[in-house]
């Protein structure tokens, strides 16, 4: 009997990462937190009302975000790779110009006004989650211009009973992530745990999270 419970929480587990794509790319190991990353100095500060999934409308305005339009979507799982829902997902990102919406943020690149630039949602059933966003430009690092950092959206995902992880979500085929510091600091399995996996080469990006109970 007991070999039985556990062959169907395999076939669960193994339905479970099916249902989600391609949970795991290589020999990255769903037994590990997602890494950790730094949070860097664009952290809001100002307040806003409309922090929804969708990034590419700000609440009030008409008009939409400059940028490519694109949807990321996945999972928030624990370590056994069981669905936690209810986990919060903090995240925010620069405009398509490389610009955060910051007052420390004293680049020359312009203002989107139309770009929500900041979100807070949470995983819903089955521990999924979804939000619409553009791909956010590359900026600067240290006012060197030659050191750039690669496009990347910056969260903070938690929920009681679990390490919450601070970390950046990378994006795949970035000719920047050769070159950028923090995502080379990474090894080859960190960074895969990292860089959101296209889905059909769209705009739809699949992007996993992992917690660790405390
Ligand atoms: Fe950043």
């Amino acid at each position: 009997m007991i070999m039985k419970s556990n062959n169907r929480r395999t076939f669960i587990k193994k339905s479970l990462l099916a249902a989600a794509g391609t949970v795991v790319a290589g020999n990255v190991s769903a037994q590990i937190s997602t890494p950790r990353d730094a949070e860097g100095p664009f952290y809001p500060i100002t307040p806003q009302p409309d922090k929804d999934a969708d990034l590419t409308k700000v609440q009030g305005k008409p008009g939409v975000a400059e940028g490519t339009i694109i949807e990321i979507h996945g999972q928030v799982l624990d370590t056994e790779l069981n669905p936690i829902e209810g986990a919060t997902i903090d995240l925010w990102q620069a405009n398509s110009f490389g610009k955060y919406h910051h007052p420390h943020d004293n680049s020359d690149a312009p203002i989107d006004e139309h770009f929500q630039s900041w979100a807070i949602i949470q995983s819903g059933n089955n521990g999924q989650f979804r939000f619409k966003t553009i791909m956010p430009g590359a900026y600067p690092y240290d006012a060197k211009p030659e050191d750039q950092r690669t496009p990347h959206i910056h969260m903070k995902i938690g929920k009681h009973g679990y390490e919450p992880v601070l970390t950046q979500m990378y994006f795949p085929d970035q000719a920047l992530n050769k070159t950028d510091g923090l995502y080379q600091r990474k090894t080859a399995e960190q960074q895969a745990m990292m860089t959101a996996k296209y889905i059909d080469k769209s705009n739809e990006f699949l992007y996993n999270i992992f917690l660790e109970k405390f």
